[in-house]
């Protein structure tokens, strides 16, 4: 398998987050965010670790930068944090904050790298949190004024966006179950999280469309096939529910299904929370569909489990072979999920912005030869070069992710980089898998 392989005009890329990498928490005006709260509780990260220094990427971009085109590496997805623009989350702007993306753009573009941003990637500004965040409607307001802002500033350089990541992360983890920012949990939270996201997700892209009508706009979304644990109809039942939870909660109200209620009763209630004109809004014809997928999800019946009957069976318990999230490795899996969103009529495009795996790095002689990484990246890049050759509309592919970075509640420990950080003295070392991903965009491995 070569690049050649995939095609001339296939899109490839490297991806990380504001808070993962950028630390720099309360530098230059940045105002506090959901995650800079949430790690300070007992209890919810790993290590009671944070992202106040993370990679400290706000200091230190030149470096990754040059790594990036270093590595040959054309495309760079990142993501803005909206408390450096609008420390509040609304009304006053933050000017250095935008300085600092200027930096980040032109940095970009002056290497040859085309930027490629994500609006939102989970760091919710602390005082919106404070009126109820994803919960409360006028989100819809404030999100629209915060993407306004990004596109009137970075519209005329950046010509590619995804306007949220991973919708049914940071609601379900956020806002349902507790373990990620801002750590609410029950049913209401949850749907009306749910439905505001779905909203803002649409909003978003025609924003950024009516600026820059010629812009690629996409959102990403996160994606694990669902198999059953035995071959029995219950088993089979768990698969619909879960699959329609994580796989089909926010692309089908984009694509004007509705949300899957038929799989999922208790959705209906996500009606309290709907207004005449909703699920026409909710609608929006995206550029591109933003795919992210690292694993498959093995499910079973289960009594006990209130609301949706449905338990994942883990890759332990399975005594498969996982990567250190303690996730299978599974390459068809991605096949899968391209299949799956390609099988959506409506969608157009679909790349995948986001695969990748955290293993144990160690250190010899200053190099890292990370030989399970590159593994896996090839086989789910063969996977994706099946799905290309039978004609799906599978058109990219980014890394996760540039270098090793904060990993949300699981604090430092997972490491996902091409790129070796040191935390304590914030020395990068490019791992053996970087130089294969090298080698690999110049066609010769
Ligand atoms: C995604 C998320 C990233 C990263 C990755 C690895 O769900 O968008 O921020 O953490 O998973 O776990």
């Amino acid at each position: 398998m070569r690049r050649n392989d995939f095609g001339e005009n296939f899109i490839w890329g490297i991806a990380c987050s504001a808070y993962q990498i950028e630390g720099a928490h309360n530098i230059d005006g940045k105002g506090i965010s959901i995650w800079d709260v949430f790690s300070e509780k007992r209890n919810k990260i790993a290590n009671r670790e944070d992202g106040k220094t993370a990679c400290d990427f706000y200091h230190r971009y030149p470096e990754d930068l040059a790594n990036i085109k270093s590595l040959n590496i054309p495309n760079f997805r990142f993501s803005i944090a909206w408390t450096r623009l609008i420390p509040e989350g609304t009304g006053k702007i933050n000017y250095k904050g935008i300085d600092f993306y200027n930096k980040i753009i032109d940095g970009c573009i002056e290497l040859g790298i085309t930027p490629w941003i994500t609006l939102y990637h989970w760091d919710l500004p602390y005082y919106l949190e404070l009126k109820g965040g994803w919960t409360n409607r006028s989100i819809i307001q404030w999100f629209e004024n915060y993407v306004e802002l990004c596109v009137q500033q970075f519209g005329d350089r950046v010509k590619h966006w995804m306007v949220l990541n991973e919708p049914v992360a940071f609601t379900g983890a956020g806002y349902f179950l507790g373990i990620h920012a801002p750590g609410k949990r029950g049913v209401e939270n949850y749907l009306s999280s749910v439905h505001h996201a779905a909203l803002c997700q649409a909003e978003g892209a025609r924003i950024i469309k009516g600026y820059y009508p010629n812009s690629q706009v996409g959102s990403t979304f996160s994606y694990s096939h669902v198999d059953a644990h035995t071959e029995t109809k219950k088993d089979y039942l768990a698969v619909e529910k879960i699959d329609a939870l994580l796989n089909r909660l926010f692309i089908e109200p984009s694509l004007g299904m509705g949300y899957p209620t038929e799989k999922l009763p208790f959705l209906n209630k996500i009606e309290t929370f709907i207004k005449p004109g909703d699920y026409k809004r909710l609608q929006y014809n995206f550029d591109f569909i933003g795919l992210q997928t690292y694993t498959r999800e093995v499910v079973k019946h289960s009594f006990f489990t209130p609301v949706i009957n449905a338990v994942p069976v883990n890759a332990k318990e399975r005594n498969v072979s996982r990567t250190l999230m303690n996730w299978e490795i599974h390459p068809p899996s991605i096949y899968q999920a391209i299949k799956r969103m390609d099988s959506y009529s409506g969608v157009k495009k679909i790349y995948i912005t986001e695969n990748g795996a955290a293993f144990n790095d160690i250190i010899i002689d200053n190099s890292i030869q990370d030989q399970q990484r590159i593994k896996y990246l090839d086989t789910h890049l063969q996977e994706v070069l099946r799905a290309k050759e039978e004609n799906m509309k599978v058109e990219g592919y980014f890394v996760w992710s540039l270098t090793d970075n904060f990993e949300w509640a699981e604090g430092y420990h997972p490491r996902f980089g091409l790129i070796y950080v040191d935390f304590k003295t914030q020395k990068r070392i490019i791992k053996q898998s970087g130089y294969w991903y090298k080698k690999f965009l110049e066609n010769r491995n």
